[in-house]
């Protein structure tokens, strides 16, 4: 039996720069593989059709797998809830992530604002790193201000926290210690959200009831955990890839300056071709079957996104980059109960921020002397993004 090391040659989080060849090869010749990985063993599914089998089915392969793994440090979520408990819960958050709800207020010129404050600090330097100075900064500050309401400044540490989340299977202590750290600063902040309730998601939570019983603190907690890295580190990993799909196909980046609206198109194919999350995992309940395969009960089984995603049974030349191309039905965002409740919000952020960019710096390229590419096995997003552009500031 391999290991994730003996197939990708590292671990979750190291920055593989392609693992496609070896999905290829799995989707051929090894579709459900059982492999060796730091939680044990599981199955890793990596064809489309089966894919959907398993996250469609959430009896036979239920998502109490997550407490395995992201769970130890997420605390119990709606990530790791099934049935009735998770509808309830999911119930909470998601009128808040409508598209209208998202669109009917201030929010999208709020975004907007900053996306310029952004920019603003590097536009007429005529160069930058995007990811460091941009991409890596923007969902966070979003998501902790519109929808935290917590002070600005705070927002870049609340990043390394999630980044450090995350990486539970590769550096628990660091995992955990984010996860105590941000405990500690939002227990106070909860506290007065309880007293003296806003329009915030900490508010809304804090005043919400599930079954007539108000959540618990650490419920409440547990929640703003999992929001903080779902809302920005999985947005932050797709905007860097779709610039990095336009500056790697100039023509692409042509047709979309022509034509803004494209912009929809450019942030969807992003998804396929490139997917921010690449894994999720469920644990079967019973002894049972994935593509012809025999999967016994309380087994973890892995679907993998970002090969079903390119998966040549359902979308012909998947590893082109082709806005044209038919990508709906991408799992990018998963599939089935847990499906994202925050697609259509990284969806709107995305593409705001790719608007900003491309009105404020003219003639954006790469820049040659740096070799950026799009990294990651867990997650996928460019190691850096160095640009040039055109200032407009008269001398
Ligand atoms: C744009 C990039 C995003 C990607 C690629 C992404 C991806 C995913 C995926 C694959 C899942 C399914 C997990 C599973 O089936 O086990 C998921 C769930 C979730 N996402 Fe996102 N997400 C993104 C943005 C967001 C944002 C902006 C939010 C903000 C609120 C968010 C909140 C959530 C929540 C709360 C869940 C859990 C849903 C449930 O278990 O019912 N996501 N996301």
């Amino acid at each position: 039996m391999p290991t994730t090391v003996e197939l990708f040659g590292g671990t979750m989080m190291s920055p593989v720069p392609n693992p496609y060849p070896v999905y290829k090869r799995l989707r051929d010749e090894w579709p459900v593989a059982l492999v060796d990985g730091i939680f044990g063993q599981h199955y890793l599914v990596t064809r489309y059709e089966d894919a959907l089998a398993v996250l469609r089915d959430a009896e036979r392969f239920s998502s109490r797998a997550n407490a395995r793994g992201i769970g130890l440090v997420f605390g119990r979520t709606i990530l790791e809830m099934d049935g009735i408990e998770h509808i309830r819960h999911r119930r909470l958050i998601t009128p808040a992530l409508t598209p209208r709800a998202l669109t009917s207020g201030d929010l999208p010129a709020a975004i907007r604002a900053t996306a310029h404050d952004l920019v603003d600090r590097f536009v007429d330097r005529g160069h930058a790193e995007l990811v460091e100075e941009f991409t890596f900064l923007f969902p966070i500050r979003v998501f902790t201000k519109q929808f935290l309401q917590l002070p600005e400044d705070d927002a870049k540490q609340f990043h390394f926290w999630a980044l450090d989340l995350i990486s539970i299977a590769d550096d628990p202590p660091r995992a955990f210690a984010a996860a105590q750290a941000i405990v500690e600063y939002l227990k106070p902040v909860l506290a007065r959200r309880r007293e003296n309730p806003g329009e915030d998601l900490i508010s809304l939570l804090a005043t919400a009831r599930v079954e007539g019983e108000q959540l618990t603190d650490d419920e409440i907690l547990s929640f703003c955990r999992l929001l903080v890295p779902a809302g920005a580190e999985t947005t932050y990993r797709l905007l860097g890839s779709a610039l990095f799909a336009l500056l790697t196909h100039p023509e692409v980046l042509n047709a979309v300056r022509a034509d803004g609206r494209l912009l929809d198109r450019v942030v969807e194919e992003t998804l396929r071709w490139e997917s921010p999350v690449q894994y999720v995992t469920r644990e079967t309940t019973v002894d049972t079957e994935v593509g012809g395969t025999k999967i016994a009960r309380n087994m973890l089984v892995s679907v993998a996104l970002g090969s079903a995603n390119r998966d040549e049974r359902r979308y012909p030349e998947p590893d082109r980059f082709d806005i044209h191309r038919d990508f709906e039905g991408h799992v990018a965002f998963g599939f089935g109960r847990h499906y994202c409740a925050g697609s259509h919000l990284g969806r709107l952020e995305a593409r705001i921020a790719l608007e900003v960019l491309l009105e404020r710096l003219p003639d954006l390229v790469r820049d040659p002397s740096f070799e950026d590419q799009i990294v990651g096995l867990a997650f996928r997003s460019p190691n850096a993004l160095h640009v040039r552009y055109r200032t407009t500031k008269m001398v």
